[in-house]
């Protein structure tokens, strides 16, 4: 399963792409208001000197002409974006007419299976099922997942599922059980997602174990000295 990155703060991909586990990015306008990047065209510039995985941008536009109109603009940027679209009638005409140029779309705000198979068959690159706001509201978001993994396997789409709005790691887990794509992730999610209390508590006593070693034994250094 692939990972993205959730966010448009450019410290936080460069930290994390650092490790060698971001495969993409995803951005909306609430990341970019979050990250305080109002030059869009900068912001993404800056993310794809750092990855080399398609990085999502979305359209502000709710007409299919103006979303297509941002998309090209996005596009002639020569950089590996896919574009956002929401997934609405207007989504859904912007979605077959980008993929007949060969633009990149991935289908955001998904909620359901019918959403999602519709996005699919218009021609989505990707879609995006929202687990988390669908657990907010008391229903399984999970289950949107498996159910996705299983009808696009089934009928061959190539359109791949990004599991978006992730909370924590066992959402990340739960998506790669589902048959996720890709999971996309908040910064601190994936700062999570390395961190183990045994992992901190093995250290501390190897180290331990270590410096009374060298308390016991004189060292190399040490004997020659004598
Ligand atoms: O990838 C979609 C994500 O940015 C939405 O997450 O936490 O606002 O539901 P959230």
């Amino acid at each position: 399963m692939k990972i993205f990155l959730d966010t448009a703060k450019v410290e936080e991909i460069r930290r994390a792409s650092s490790w060698g586990v971001v495969d993409g990015v995803t951005t909306n306008p609430s990341l970019l208001a979050r990250a305080g990047r109002a030059d869009v065209e900068t912001a993404i510039r800056e993310i794809a000197s750092l990855v080399q995985g398609p990085i999502s941008v979305e359209v502000i536009s709710n007409t299919a002409e103006g979303m297509v109109e941002e998309a090209r603009r996005f596009a002639s940027w020569k950089l590996n974006t896919a574009v956002k679209i929401p997934m609405t009638e207007e989504g859904l005409k912007a979605v077959r007419m980008l993929a007949a140029e060969g633009i990149k779309t991935n289908v955001t705000l998904v909620f359901s299976v019918p959403q999602a198979l519709l996005a699919a068959k218009a021609g989505a690159s990707f879609v995006s099922p929202f687990v988390g706001r669908l657990d907010d509201v008391g229903q399984e978001g999970m289950e949107l997942v498996r159910d996705l993994a299983r009808i696009f396997t089934h009928y061959g789409f190539s359109t791949e599922i990004i599991a978006a709005s992730i909370r924590h790691p066992m959402h990340v887990v739960e998506a790669a059980r589902a048959g996720a794509h890709i999971a996309t992730v908040p910064f601190s999610v994936l700062t999570r997602m390395l961190q183990h209390p045994l992992t901190d508590v093995g250290i501390q006593r190897f180290l331990e174990d270590w410096e009374r070693l060298q308390a016991q034994v004189p060292s190399a250094a040490g004997a020659a000295k004598v």
